[in-house]
């Protein structure tokens, strides 16, 4: 597979099959997408990876708790900066809609939302979850090293014929996911990853986000003869 058939096929799956995915191809995947660039080759990324009873204890331990709190733990960074602004604003917007959308889900009903972002805290269903946690004292370059490194993860998934969603949502339950793990305090969960294969018939994978043509976030210079 070329890299950009990767890029290109890689989408955010929000419905897995029940089809497990091995230790092994979690770790060969690692393995290749650890040769991600880092400043000064910090290699800020630290993951715990996921699966079996572990995954179910702490997806039934969210779940005893998610109605009484269904929106977490107040999370330990901002996951947008507050008062979002024009373009991104309506980009957010947007992808939230043609979301629910795909579900038949009408914007009036809360309690239908409510449930479908539950549904990221089951990895939607993913086989496997990492949880991807960063130095809290480490900075935004950093953050940016630990995003290349779970593109680089998400592509070599693709590769492998997996698919992936990032999900920050998990942020939202730090304190619940700390307790079932090996990790201590100087570490932040920045966001979970659900991994596995797609459910290809559910409408929540039949629709795919846009972007912006490249002549609008890029400006050229010196190109002319
Ligand atoms: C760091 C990160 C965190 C994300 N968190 C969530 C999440 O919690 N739940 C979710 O459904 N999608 C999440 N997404 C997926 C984004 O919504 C998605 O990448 C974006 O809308 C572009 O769509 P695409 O990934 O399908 O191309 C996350 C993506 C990234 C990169």
């Amino acid at each position: 597979m070329y890299v950009s058939e990767a890029v290109k096929s890689r989408f955010s799956c929000r419905a897995f099959t029940e089809k497990p995915v091995s230790k092994e191809l979690i770790k060969e995947i690692l393995d290749v997408a650890k040769q991600a660039p880092s400043g000064g080759n910090l290699q800020p990324w630290h993951i715990h990876a996921i699966s079996g009873k572990k995954l179910d204890q702490i997806v039934s331990d969210i779940e005893s708790k998610i109605t009484d709190m269904p929106m977490g733990e107040k999370t330990e960074y901002d996951v947008y900066p507050p008062n979002l602004w024009e373009p991104y604003r309506s980009r957010r917007f947007k992808c939230g809609e043609d979301l629910y959308k795909s579900i038949n889900i009408p914007r009036e009903d809360k309690g239908a939302r409510l449930n479908q972002l539950a549904k990221n805290l089951c990895f939607f269903g993913a086989p496997v979850g990492l949880f991807v946690y960063i130095d809290r004292k480490m900075g935004p370059p950093q953050w940016s090293d630990v995003g290349m490194f779970l593109q680089t993860i998400m592509l070599i998934a693709r590769e492998k014929g997996l698919h992936s969603c990032a999900q920050e949502a998990w942020a939202m339950w730090h304190s619940t996911v700390n307790k079932h793990l090996v990790v201590d305090n100087t570490f932040m969960l920045f966001c979970g990853m659900g991994i596995g294969y797609a459910d290809e018939n559910h409408p929540i994978n039949s629709w795919r986000t846009d972007r912006e043509a490249v002549d609008d976030f890029t400006t050229f210079y010196g190109f002319e003869k």
